[in-house]
């Protein structure tokens, strides 16, 4: 019935990605390119209080230098700068004046004719400044925390919910409590395309601009507020993406420099930042957790209170969802959430894969371990007594959840039973052998978006919408379930998306592309096969004249009446009746709110670590890990195992070399290189199973997805830190779990 969707079909875009042949926004031409060097501020708080420019603006070729003192008329409302990921506040507008806001801030433009000449001229500016005390560390600060500024940005922000029973009188007569103060470093995205746009100068004024983004129509949006353009006039193309992880659902300040410059210059322009500047802009918050729970002998959870306090800067609230995933995994009737910022003189934070579950799932289910011993219960059984069919937080059932099957399928694959839970009691020589487990969640979330269907002349179907693939599948995903839907071969079949011409998608985030550009998908293929019966209708002697559209079905390129499938039309014929010109359909396709908002709707998963740690070093490597996840029907087991391994591969990193470490004597991060920045390598990653729990779920929204792209990372740190409390008998709560900490 459905020859694509839930096979492994490989990327239709690997031809295009392993040849060279994808382009990336750093490497379009055009005619006369010019090149911008941006500079960046050596000081983290303070004032601009002179340029010394002469020499750079003396060498031929340099063009020009564009600072706060040269740039022309601009936005000048806030509003103009929000773009679709804008939490509440101002957000930052480079060059606006001579304040110093964050270390990095970009300051100046050194526009030349070469690249080389752009980096050496800036070399040769001097920047005068007056500093002021800048304040970056977080826990010094704590005092200031603060409720976030209300204004939700996006589908997946909600506040933390009201607390419900009595947490201070339950948490206090429980016989078994735990509490513990969780700290996570700040983290970059690291992608491995750097930020770049390459700004083309049209003849006519209008701009094409190759960006990279999660979202072309995002950055359309930006361009066109800030510079008081129409939308017609603003063309963001961004067909592939090197990676972003989140770094791309905010237009980055080299759109804006290259933009600048190309206007003033009336010539194209490319910006594009180095590895060092990767780091001036968002980043997953430093965060200080505590969370305590309070349970029964026989291992009921009866309280539990969850405590955040994180970074924002002083210019935006960035916040994201840290403290409601208790109320949604265990039923305890005592719970307090708090959520609280604390604004630094630092970049404004910024999603980063699982933003808020890959912080705040990790400190709660390192707790939830902590108990299971002092219970002297198994963790899984722990997990299973508390287990729920709810999310308490909104009092509503799970659309679907099949999070018992994931502990039991995860539990079997990786050998579970045969777990000593004493810590330290497993070993092999001078190696200390723990195993740990963890649950993940993620929300499972669906918005509007369109896409547009057409068969070409020559029979062959051609999908759009303006969404995105960082690397996820999207291309590959949405070719499946257009084939599908109106039964074609899937060579026949184009995909196209990242143009923010194409018909409007949301930004590529959240798990939500599969469910939200998917249906879109669906749903404009769907109008498209209408309008092509009602064509094949009136065909002179249609075998469908009598027919209605139920008893059609799309098979092999045809329309075929359900019960003679020899009677049949092609597509190719029907296409060939109009007059030369293909037929389209644009759709948009909206949630079903009145039935999705009877009940939750979350993506889970189980996951169990193996690692070893060496006993007199203290390093630690994981062996082995398994994830089983129910994230609905799985449209390609291939890109959807590759999204879980992605997210694991991350997770270990978070748990055990993730770091962005501040010297904050300068405000300014220390390893903004790839050097001294570890991540996860080749060698620091097992063999690791993902397996999948599917479940039928036609709430979540008609293909029964629930998105894959977040899960994998949320369930790992917690794995990877009980398995090392299970190892050596260490409770270590600040990630990355270095090897200081466990000598
Ligand atoms: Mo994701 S952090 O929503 O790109």
């Amino acid at each position: 019935m459905t020859p694509y969707i839930g096979k492994s079909v490989n990327r239709v875009d690997g031809g295009a990605k392993v040849t060279g042949k994808a382009k990336y926004a750093a490497e379009y031409f055009a005619p006369d390119l010019l090149y911008g060097w941006v500079i960046s501020s050596g000081i983290a708080k303070g004032k601009i209080t002179r340029f010394h420019t002469e020499k750079a603006l003396n060498l031929p070729g340099v063009v020009q230098v564009f600072t706060h003192e040269n740039r022309p008329g601009i936005a000048c409302f806030d509003l103009s700068y929000k773009d679709q990921d804008a939490p509440p506040g101002s957000p930052f507008r480079p060059l606006r004046d001579e304040k110093i806001h964050f270390s990095g801030q970009p300051i100046a433009l050194v526009v030349a004719e070469t690249l080389e000449l752009a980096r050496y001229a800036s070399s040769l500016i001097r920047v005068d400044y007056e500093e002021e005390d800048h304040e970056t560390v977080l826990e010094h600060n704590l005092h200031r925390a603060r409720e976030p500024k209300s204004g939700v940005a996006s589908l997946l922000k909600s506040p933390p919910p009201k607390p419900r029973g009595d947490f201070d009188k339950a948490f206090e007569v429980a016989p078994f409590q735990t509490t513990g103060l969780h700290l996570h470093s700040v983290e970059h995205h690291n992608p491995m395309e750097m930020f770049a746009s390459t700004v083309v100068y049209e003849k006519n004024g209008k701009l094409t601009i190759y960006d990279k983004t999660q979202g072309a129509p995002n950055s359309q949006l930006y361009v066109s507020q800030v510079f008081n353009l129409p939308f017609k006039d603003v063309r963001v193309i961004s067909p592939y993406v090197g990676g972003a992880f989140g770094s791309g659902l905010r237009p980055q300040y080299q759109l804006f420099l290259a933009v600048l410059a190309a206007r003033e210059l009336k010539r194209s322009v490319r910006v594009s930042l180095t590895r060092q500047q990767m780091f001036t802009f968002g980043h997953r918050p430093a965060t200080v957790q505590q969370v305590s729970l309070g349970a029964t002998a026989d291992g009921t959870i009866d309280a539990i209170r969850h405590d955040a306090i994180a970074e924002t800067s002083r210019f935006e609230d960035y916040f994201e969802i840290v403290v409601n995933w208790a109320g949604m995994l265990y039923p305890a009737p005592n719970v307090k959430f708090t959520y609280k910022l604390v604004p630094l003189d630092t970049f404004t934070p910024l999603d980063m894969r699982a933003p808020g579950g890959a912080t705040g799932v990790p400190a709660l289910e390192m707790e939830v371990d902590e108990l299971a011993h002092q219970l002297g219960i198994d963790p899984l059984e722990l997990r299973l007594k508390n287990y729920t069919e709810r999310d308490m937080n909104q009092d509503l059932p799970y659309s679907s959840k099949e999070l018992r099957e994931c502990f039991r399928q995860g539990a079997e694959r990786f050998g579970w039973a045969n777990r000593n839970p004493a810590p330290r009691s497993m070993r092999n020589g001078h190696t200390l052998i723990g195993w740990g487990m963890a649950t993940g969640i993620w929300e499972a979330t669906q918005g509007p978006s369109r896409a547009e269907a057409v068969l070409t002349v020559n029979g062959k179907l051609r999908v759009t919408s303006a969404t995105a693939d960082i690397g996820t599948g999207t291309y590959t995903i949405m070719t499946q379930i257009a084939a599908d839907t109106l039964g074609m071969p899937i060579e026949d079949v184009l995909f196209r998306l990242g143009d923010s011409d194409m018909p409007l998608a949301p930004i590529e985030g959240g798990s939500w592309t599969a469910a939200t550009v998917g249906t879109a998908v669906k749903v404009a293929c769907e109008a498209l096969g209408k309008k092509l019966f009602k064509m094949a209708q009136k065909m002179v002697n249609s075998p469908f004249a009598n027919a209605r559209f139920d008893d059609v079905v799309f098979v092999d390129a045809h329309i075929r009446l359900k019960n003679n499938p020899y009677e049949a039309v092609s597509l190719l014929e029907i296409v060939g009746q109009n007059g030369g010109r293909a037929v389209s359909e644009t759709s948009t396709s909206l949630p079903n709110m009145l039935e999705q908002r009877k009940y939750a709707r979350a993506v889970h998963s189980a996951v169990f670590v193996e690692v070893e740690v060496d006993e007199d070093f203290g390093t630690v490597r994981v062996t082995r890990a398994v994830t089983a996840v129910a994230g609905g029907r799985i449209l390609n087991p291939k890109t959807a195992r590759s999204q879980l391994i992605g997210g694991m591969v991350w997770g270990i990193s978070k748990a055990l070399e993730e770091e962005s470490v501040m010297d904050h004597q300068f405000g300014r991060f220390m390893n903004h290189n790839l050097a001294e920045y570890h991540i996860a390598v080749n060698a620091d990653i097992p063999d690791m199973d993902v397996i999948f729990v599917e479940e039928n779920d036609p709430i979540v929204n008609p293909l029964g997805v629930k998105g894959l792209g977040e899960i994998g990372i949320v369930g790992m740190p917690a794995a990877v830190a009980n398995a090392v409390f299970h190892a050596t008998g260490k409770r270590v709560r600040s990630l990355p779990i270095t090897l200081d900490k466990l000598l």
